[in-house]
């Protein structure tokens, strides 16, 4: 079992994807085990975003995630972490399969509907940027 972190984006949301996404999630074999909705401050953006800092759609991306409610939410199964990322489809809605994720709610590459984590290591590190342990069913 794995355990990876998703956010459901500003552009989602708006769209009422909350439900929807959720259920492309459990559809795709993954279980949630904690999610709540949240709104970023800058500060959190930037950190969350900290590997980004130096491209030049930074600002713009954290401009983008503090737009608007969000939904944190954590998910476990076998392989959650590319399992999630296959849900999700590619980065850019335009390239993304169609059933996934970024294809039924994304606009652009940008606001692309949705974040999951890329490997265990961030995994780990995402969870715990918005989750306490107790709060992990
Ligand atoms: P995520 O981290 O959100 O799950 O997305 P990802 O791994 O598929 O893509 P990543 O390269 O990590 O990029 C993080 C987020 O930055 C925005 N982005 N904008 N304007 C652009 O060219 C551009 N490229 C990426 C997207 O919101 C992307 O999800
Ligand atoms: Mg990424």
């Amino acid at each position: 079992m794995e355990r990876t972190f998703s956010i459901i984006k500003p552009d989602a949301v708006a769209k009422h994807g909350i439900g929807p996404v959720l259920a492309l999630i459990e559809k795709g074999g993954l279980r949630v085990v904690a999610g709540r909705v949240t709104r970023l401050s800058r500060t959190q953006a930037e950190a969350f975003y900290a590997v980004h800092k130096e491209r030049p759609f930074f600002s713009s991306l954290c401009d983008f995630m503090t737009s608007g409610p969000v939904f944190v939410s954590v998910l476990e199964g076998e392989n959650a972490i590319a399992r999630y990322r296959e849900v999700l489809g590619a980065t850019d809605p335009a390239k993304a399969a169609p059933g996934t994720v970024r294809a039924a709610f994304g606009t652009d590459v940008e606001k692309n509907a949705a974040h999951g984590s890329d490997g265990p290591d961030t995994a780990r590190v995402e969870i715990s940027f918005f989750f306490a342990g107790f709060e992990l069913a």
